[in-house]
């Protein structure tokens, strides 16, 4: 990869000589001098440093504290400085957010204004939704709802249409004359010392899983990058130093999404946000839970890849993948197997993967009408799991024919119930049925207690779900957001 280009409030720039893992947030901040996207919490969690990055996809929302400088090759981004208009007009949420009052202290309000801003060029109106990422402590969330639903109308500013037509090839084309050419020599002012561009070494960027795989089985030790959900934080909170890496968000056959057979394929590389709308009518249990699944920002960069690699005993895509049954591929050089999904967890982070291997996608059912997945956690948006509990049983005639059950926040790893499948397996779809199945939970599970949730409570929790399948899948659903007399 000959230097990372892309295109910044309008303006080529290109990167050099700076490591792979150098955020977005820094680099706009200490290099570019744009102070206005702003740093929170640096963990993706408050989306104080909200960014638009658009590509051949359409503009989504992205914490920049979480992005490194790589993914945005052939990329356009937008920060809060590039919202406002040629001649200093203010974009239609940001005269909103005035007149609505939606700003006190002020530092969330760049963050929000971003993801507004987003919403608004993409036609949203699940405002809540949107921003559930972004945190503020002072206005209260009326205030800025209000100017969110106050500008749906309001056609989109020219100005911000201008990202989707600059096409990757300008931006690629673009040489040192064209744009601004930064570099770590450079930093410090808003322009920089040119310098031949030079990619960083350590720093792969593929094209292709040919090419990814080659290059993991020369490199075995060398740390994939997906979505940098995970990643991103071992920089930012952990300050290891990564190197090798290598980018998968260029690796083009890898973010496929195909329907075959009654079966969807999904690519590693597909971002939660893509799966949830490609699973929104057939599996809406699933699409629901990836509602909850972090926020906007997170699941327009996360992938279902590294949701399933890293390995997580608390990951919300694993037990729903599981309950559906999943097989897994894996490839290694030109060595491609494939398992089913509850196989890859061995052990508490210990995965089936070899040296130089890869997760290249996962394939299941593309409609369980009997699949529930239920997420218990503190907060309805954005927070983890304490438990996360995925039920698909198949009834034929009142009875029980199959049962697949699987659970996050209950284990070291995401893990099947047998004991309560067994217990309801061949048996009658009655309440007793389920009554009686319960106690094998104590069976099949001996939960830790943590931050989140006691051990008793999260057996207790999981036995409750299985009794709140029985009553959905009965016509009678529990809405955790309604309260009920
Ligand atoms: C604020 C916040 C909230 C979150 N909330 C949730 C949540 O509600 N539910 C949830 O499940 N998770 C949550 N997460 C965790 C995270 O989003 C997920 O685990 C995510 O899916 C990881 O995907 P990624 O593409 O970002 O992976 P990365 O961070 O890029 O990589 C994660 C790991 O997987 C490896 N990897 C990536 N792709 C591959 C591949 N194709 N083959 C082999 N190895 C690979 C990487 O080397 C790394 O070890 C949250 C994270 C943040 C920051
Ligand atoms: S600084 Fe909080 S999400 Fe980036
Ligand atoms: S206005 Fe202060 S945090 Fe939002």
């Amino acid at each position: 990869m000959a230097g990372i280009a892309f295109l910044l409030n309008g303006t080529p720039v290109r990167v050099a000589d700076m490591p792979p893992t150098r955020t977005l947030l820094d680099f706009l901040r200490e290099t570019r001098g744009l102070s206005g996207t702003k740093e929170g919490c640096n963990e993706g969690d408050c989306g104080a440093c909200t960014v638009m990055v658009t590509d051949e996809g359409g503009s989504r929302a992205l914490n920049a504290c979480i992005l490194f400088l790589p993914q945005l090759h052939g990329k356009a981004v937008r920060t809060v400085e590039g919202l406002s208009g040629p001649t200093g007009e203010m974009h239609p949420v940001q005269e909103a957010m005035v007149t609505h009052h939606g700003s006190q202290c002020g530092f969330c309000t760049p963050g929000f204004v971003v993801s507004m801003a987003v919403a608004h060029l993409n036609g949203r109106r699940d405002h809540d939704d949107v921003l559930a990422g972004n945190l503020c402590r002072c206005t209260g969330y009326a205030p800025i709802i209000r100017a969110a639903e106050a500008v749906v109308d309001a056609p989109v500013p020219d100005w911000m249409k201008t990202d989707r037509s600059f096409i990757l090839a300008q931006i690629l084309k673009s040489d040192g004359s064209m744009g601004t050419e930064v570099s770590k020599k450079g930093a410090g002012g808003s322009g920089g010392t040119t310098v031949p561009p030079a990619v960083p070494s350590e720093a792969f960027r593929p094209s292709n899983s040919d090419d990814l795989a080659d290059w993991y089985l020369a490199h075995p030790d060398a740390t994939l990058i997906a979505g940098a959900t995970d990643v991103g934080l071992w920089v930012t909170k952990h300050l290891r130093d990564l190197a090798p890496v290598a980018f998968l968000n260029g690796v083009s056959d890898l973010q496929q999404i195909e329907r075959q057979g009654g079966m969807l394929h999904v690519g590693a590389a597909v971002t939660i946000a893509a799966l949830r709308e490609a699973v929104q009518d057939r599996l809406p249990s699933l699409a629901e839970l990836f509602r909850r699944y972090a926020s906007e920002q997170v699941r327009n960069a996360a992938t279902i890849g590294g949701n399933i690699a890293n390995g997580s005993p608390i990951g919300d895509g694993p037990p729903a993948l599981i309950a559906l049954g999943a097989t897994l591929h894996l490839r290694r050089g030109d060595d491609l197997r494939s398992i089913p999904l509850e196989d890859f967890f061995l052990d508490y982070r210990k995965q089936d993967r070899r040296p130089g291997e890869f997760v290249a996608g996962i394939s299941f059912a593309e409609q369980a009408p009997a699949l529930r997945c239920y997420k218990i956690s503190k907060r309805f948006d954005q927070d983890i799991s304490a438990v996360c509990g995925c039920f698909n049983l198949t009834i034929e005639d009142g009875r029980i024919i199959a049962a697949r059950i699987a659970f996050g926040g209950m284990a070291g790893i995401p893990k099947r119930a047998t004991h309560v499948e067994q217990a309801l397996t061949g048996q009658p779809w009655t309440a007793a049925t389920i009554s009686a199945a319960l106690p094998a939970f104590a069976q099949d599970f001996t939960p830790l207690s943590d931050m989140r949730a006691s051990a008793a409570y999260r057996l207790e929790a999981a036995a409750n779900l299985l009794t709140r399948y029985f009553h959905d899948l009965n016509g009678s659903p529990v809405s955790v957001l309604e309260v009920t007399p």
